[in-house]
């Protein structure tokens, strides 16, 4: 008999549509590991709640659109488990009891706790929900016993305060849980139209979903090379946005022309940029169709989450019933015991 597969298990806040830096740091390897693991993957709404909390009112609707874009990028619901945090409620109740444990000084000393605060500094985030973001996230990882969780470097952090309880968790109870592993895979950074990191909160993403003239538009208000005034002046595309997405997704020997144009003043920016926006709109024309045809039966998707909750459901509760019997909180053991 085969070794039964690890569990993966990774989750995104809804928050809405995807952008190519969620695709390249973090979709494109969920895809890649359902050839080798069981995965689950989750739309983490209460998560969004965290910091939403204020106006929920589009919290469910981009739980569709997240969803929709994963399966558009080859995340495949008959092979992993793609579901909703809120549709499996236990991921509250071991919230709830690994809260018990957990002592205010670990959550207060995670670095992106105050980061969070600072940044978003328009929001009220003094509550006890955003300080347990962290806590949530770890009953969301080892309510299914998960061996590896993919995550960024952003989020390491998250996994260290993740270890520290299960093993407080084993050391008061009894071995339940394993310690969820980081799986740190190697992803390209993706810069953001102005150079900086591609974000949400910086305003500087390419969606998924966004439409042929939109990406041309924002092609040709992307930053270049800061030192190439000049169209006459020689390129440099090591330090150059459009060159690092021409390697992210044009064809290699494309990308490789246009470095070699560049550096010899061949091919000027506003050219270059018009060249990659038709990459960019060829590379993800096939996914925005997959959304829209997914988009356009909401019911249908919703009823695809539902049955892929059903089925986290029946891990979590196996997961559950062990908690239980650990905490000594099953009344049907305490009726034989
Ligand atoms: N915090 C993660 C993010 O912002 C989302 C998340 C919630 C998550 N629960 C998780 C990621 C569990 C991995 C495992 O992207």
């Amino acid at each position: 008999m085969s070794e039964p597969r690890k569990i993966v298990l990774s989750g995104m806040r809804s928050t809405g549509r995807i952008h190519l830096g969620n695709y390249f740091g973090a979709v494109r390897n969920w895809v890649a590991l359902q050839e080798r693991y069981d995965c689950y993957y989750f739309a983490a709404d209460w998560h969004a709640l965290t910091s939403d909390y204020a106006d929920p009112s589009e919290i469910a609707g981009n739980t569709l659109e997240v969803v929709a874009d994963w399966i558009a990028a080859g995340v495949d619901p008959e092979r992993a488990v793609v579901f909703v945090q809120s549709m499996v409620p236990e991921h509250a109740e071991l919230h709830l009891l690994l809260s018990m444990i957990t002592p205010l000084g670990w959550l207060e000393r995670v670095p992106t706790y105050k980061e969070q605060i600072r940044q978003l500094e328009n929001r009220d985030l003094e509550t006890y929900g955003f300080l347990g973001y962290p806590l949530l996230q770890t009953a969301d990882i080892v309510l299914y016993r998960a061996d590896c969780v993919p995550v960024g470097e952003d989020q390491a952090s998250h996994l260290e305060i993740s270890r520290e309880i299960v093993r407080r968790f084993n050391s008061l109870y009894g071995e339940v849980f394993p310690e969820p592993k980081a799986l740190f895979t190697p992803t390209p950074k993706v810069p953001g139209l102005d150079g900086r990191k591609m974000s949400k909160s910086y305003g500087n993403t390419i969606a998924l979903a966004d439409s042929p003239e939109e990406i041309r538009r924002k092609c040709a208000g992307m930053f270049t090379d800061p030192t190439r005034i000049r169209r006459k002046d020689p390129g440099h595309p090591e330090s150059c946005n459009l060159f690092a997405f021409h390697q992210l997704l044009s064809p290699p020997e494309l990308a490789e022309r246009v470095a070699l144009q560049c550096r010899a003043a061949e091919i000027g920016c506003v050219e270059d940029k018009r060249l990659l926006a038709e990459q960019i709109i060829a590379f993800l024309e096939p996914m925005r169709r997959r959304r829209e045809e997914l988009l356009a039966d909401r019911g249908e998707l919703l009823r695809l989450l539902a049955v892929g909750s059903e089925r986290a459901r029946e891990r979590a509760g196996r997961t559950m019933e062990a908690v239980r019997a650990a905490l000594r909180l099953d009344y049907r053991g305490a009726l034989s015991r």
